[in-house]
């Protein structure tokens, strides 16, 4: 996959969906006050302040090109960030990856402490079920986007890989490439494909183009925490927003511990080729995924 694809009318669009959706969150948090204010802070901390709003762009870019109207992806917008904020702050916890830097900022237990971290958490996940009860759309397509975040939120979506993922912690040599993918398609890999698929349902795609769809989504899922754990060894603190170099301090399973880096960029350039193959029936309507797929590939943080 080219590392720019997609024109200015692209870069334009996915622009126009980054301040869209950053005004979404902004009025979901406002008009949801926290009956505590501390707690408040804490959700707004997680949220707003950065992020590169890679599932909510997602949400749009699928929704909008089999047909449905920005206004009715709003919400499940709102409600896969709000659901991928609240899965950083508790992956940040002590009890899980211990980390002090998130999107260039103190994680909110360092900058709150650990019990409202934990809250902030929880009441994130509350919000983004309430925020997709509200979806403007109709009442079937809306059950079953709620369906779809609920799974991938789960035991048997991220909730299910970040399990996985601190069971292999410490002992990533005995884990095989098998394991590895499916720890990530469940980590990462569970909330982007409902990013996509609840662009899809809004848009009540044909069965054929779910099922290209989701091949997308998987291959995109995959790659983007392959990057990340690259990220993690060749980038810097300063650049990530996180602080770099975890993984190998705290024996991670990744893809570069696993199978070294040459072949974990080569596992990327497929993932790139596969993302391709599946959007080429789509034509220039795809244009945004497949920008949005190169990204995943080839960001710098
Ligand atoms: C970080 O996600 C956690 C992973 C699943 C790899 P992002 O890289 O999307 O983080 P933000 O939202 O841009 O901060
Ligand atoms: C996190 O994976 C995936 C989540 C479900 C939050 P990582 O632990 O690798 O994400 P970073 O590197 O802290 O952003
Ligand atoms: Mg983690
Ligand atoms: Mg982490
Ligand atoms: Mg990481």
């Amino acid at each position: 996959m080219p590392e720019a694809v997609g024109g200015a009318d692209t870069a334009a669009r996915l622009e126009a969906w980054r301040r869209r959706i950053d005004e979404v969150l902004e009025t979901a948090l406002a008009d949801h006050p926290a009956a505590e204010r501390r707690l408040g802070e804490a959700m707004r901390h997680a949220v707003l302040l950065g992020g590169k709003r890679m599932r909510p762009l997602l949400v749009y870019a699928a929704g909008t090109a089999f047909g449905a109207d920005e206004s009715a992806l709003d919400a499940p917008a709102a409600a896969i960030e709000l659901i991928h904020a609240y899965s950083l702050v508790h992956d940040d916890l002590p009890a899980m990856d211990d980390d002090a830097l998130r999107r260039g900022q103190p994680t909110v237990h360092v900058a709150f402490d650990e019990a409202t971290a934990i809250l902030a958490g929880d009441a994130l996940q509350s919000l983004a079920f309430a925020t997709l009860a509200d979806a403007a759309c109709g009442d079937s397509a809306r059950v079953a986007m709620l369906r779809e975040l609920a799974s991938a939120a789960g035991a048997h979506g991220m909730c299910g890989g970040q399990a996985l993922d601190l069971a292999a912690t410490g002992r990533s040599a005995s884990s095989d490439i098998d394991a590895l993918e499916r720890l990530h398609a469940l980590k990462t890999g569970a909330l982007i494909r409902a990013a996509v698929r609840m662009g899809a349902i809004a848009a009540d795609a044909t069965d054929d183009d779910r099922v290209r769809l989701d091949a997308y989504a998987d291959a995109l899922g995959l790659a983007f925490q392959i990057r990340d754990d690259l990220l993690d060894v060749e980038g810097e603190s300063a650049t990530l927003g996180k602080t770099a170099g975890k993984d190998a301090a705290q024996d991670k399973a990744t893809f570069p511990a696993l199978i070294g880096i040459d072949a974990s960029r080569a596992r990327l350039a497929g993932l790139g080729a596969a993302m391709d193959a599946s959007l080429a029936p789509f034509g220039a309507r795809a244009a945004e995924l497949a920008t949005l797929g190169s990204l995943a590939i080839h960001r710098s943080h």
